[in-house]
């Protein structure tokens, strides 16, 4: 058994802010105005419908997570963000066209409401975004950041919040690798005063949440947050951060798929994946250098959860490639098909299709509610830095340097739902279940 740690309660609102406010930000706003209603279950929360076996088997202890850690009511929530148009959470939902018309008039007073704060937007690194009517204007990225930092402030006290916690929604950047501005902290703040070219504005965000001790999940593919200037921001002012990219649809097959045949010692020799997709996101993607930071951060799945070091027979020559193709008729329903090549037995082929049929941000929404909660939750049990037990909801867990992440989705859960056990003064479960028998 474990100490319990000591966390503080969930008192007062939480306000979870949102850089973009496209499909994936109005869909968790909508939804979790829905559940509010009571016109819909919380499908999809982990925080929400979860349970937890706590003990031996023999003891029938399984609460509701939100039973068990003492996680924001979402009743206490307040929703706000930023985005470079203008449109207020109604009309930007309506042009997503996730939601069909009944849902958005259900909640047409709620999301009318949210309007979007002007944005820190740089075109140099979300290409394909034109006729933006809404992009705050400063002489420098230190002016943008202090603005940020005032709109958190403002919004906190107009809304009367406790606390507050920023999702990144907002587009994937470009992919450009993290470069000497990014080294320290100190690199980094003197980067921001000569506005460096390297500083992305995700980066920005991020510098002026940490300043400000809110605590910072990155939903796109962007390094944001994997630097070291960031992370020593983090561990000064003791605010937790996470990243990246929401895994929501192929790459949740393939991190449930691949640990199942490696598992069964089942050899791979081809994986191919291709998508259509038609929303904006898709078209940020067309762009090949935002395409690059998506590839990078899907690829590096397969290669981690298979280890071809250790199993050479089996995956050595597997040849991985991932497709993304701007296709506006579909808008945000995806449509993905995964060609799987893999051998068995003395070597025989054989095939599996998977076709996934999804709707993006329907499977987006509630991983954004979860990270919000568990990183607030994460804050007030004094956490701080790279909090990796929330891998599960992310394509390319940020881990400790010189760690590789972990992207078995089941390894995800058991590492998460311990660290809620041992939080809790629980003991860990690692299913041995000698006792029964001896
Ligand atoms: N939908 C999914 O299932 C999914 C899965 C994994 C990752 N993601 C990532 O999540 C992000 C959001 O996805 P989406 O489908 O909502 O995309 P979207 O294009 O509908 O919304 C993104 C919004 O961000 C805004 N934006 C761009 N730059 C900004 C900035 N600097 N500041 C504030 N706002 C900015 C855009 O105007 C847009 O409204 C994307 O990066 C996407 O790659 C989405």
């Amino acid at each position: 058994m474990t100490q319990k740690i000591s966390i503080e309660p969930a008192s007062g609102k939480l306000g979870i802010l949102t850089p973009g406010m496209g499909a994936v930000a109005t869909t968790l706003y909508a939804g979790v105005f829905a559940i509010r209603k009571g016109n819909t279950p919380p499908i999809g929360s982990v925080t929400q419908m979860g349970h937890i076996r706590l003990g031996k088997r023999t003891e029938n202890r399984n609460p509701l997570i939100k039973e068990f850690v003492p996680l924001t009511d979402l009743n206490d929530i307040v929703f706000g963000g930023w985005d470079p148009y203008s449109d207020n959470a109604f009309e930007a939902a309506s042009k997503a066209g996730v939601l069909n018309d009944k849902d958005l008039a259900e909640h047409k007073k709620e999301l009318s409401a949210i309007k979007p704060m002007p944005a820190v937007f740089d075109k140099d690194w979300v290409t394909k975004l034109e006729n933006t009517d809404n992009v705050k204007t400063a002489k420098t990225k230190w002016d943008y950041a202090e603005a940020l930092r005032e709109d958190m402030r403002n919004f906190k006290k107009t809304h009367n919040c406790s606390r507050l916690v920023m999702v990144w929604c907002a587009s994937t950047e470009a992919y450009r690798p993290a470069s000497a501005v990014h080294k320290t902290l100190q690199s980094f703040e003197a980067g921001l005063k000569s506005n460096d070219v390297a500083i992305a504005p995700s980066q920005i965000y991020a510098y002026a949440a940490l300043k400000e001790g809110v605590p910072f999940a990155n939903g796109a593919p962007n390094i944001t947050c994997d630097t070291p200037a960031i992370l020593e921001l983090a561990a000064q002012n003791k605010v937790p951060v996470c990243g990246k990219d929401f895994k929501s649809g192929q790459t949740l097959m393939k991190t449930i798929l691949a640990p199942g045949f490696k598992a069964r010692m089942l050899g791979l020799s081809g994986w191919f994946s291709t998508n259509i997709l038609g929303n904006r996101d898709g078209e940020v993607l067309d762009a090949p250098e935002n395409f690059k930071s998506k590839e990078v951060s899907k690829l590096s799945v397969l290669e981690t959860i298979l280890q071809a070091d250790a199993y050479p027979d089996l995956y050595k020559n597997l040849y991985h490639k991932v497709r993304i193709n701007y296709y506006p008729p579909r808008g945000d329903n995806k449509e993905s098909w995964d060609n799987i090549d893999i051998f068995g037995w003395m070597g025989y082929p054989m095939q599996i299709k998977v076709n996934f049929l999804c709707r993006d941000s329907i499977l987006a929404a509630p991983i954004a509610l979860d990270l919000a909660l568990f990183m607030d939750l994460a804050k007030r049990a004094g956490k701080h830095g790279i909090q990796e037990w929330l891998s599960f909801y992310l394509k390319s867990p940020q881990v400790a340097e010189g760690l590789y992440p972990e992207h078995d989705l089941f390894i995800q859960q058991t590492k998460l739902k311990n660290t809620l056990r041992h939080w809790m003064g629980e003991e860990l479960i690692t299913h041995l279940g000698n006792e029964y028998y001896e």
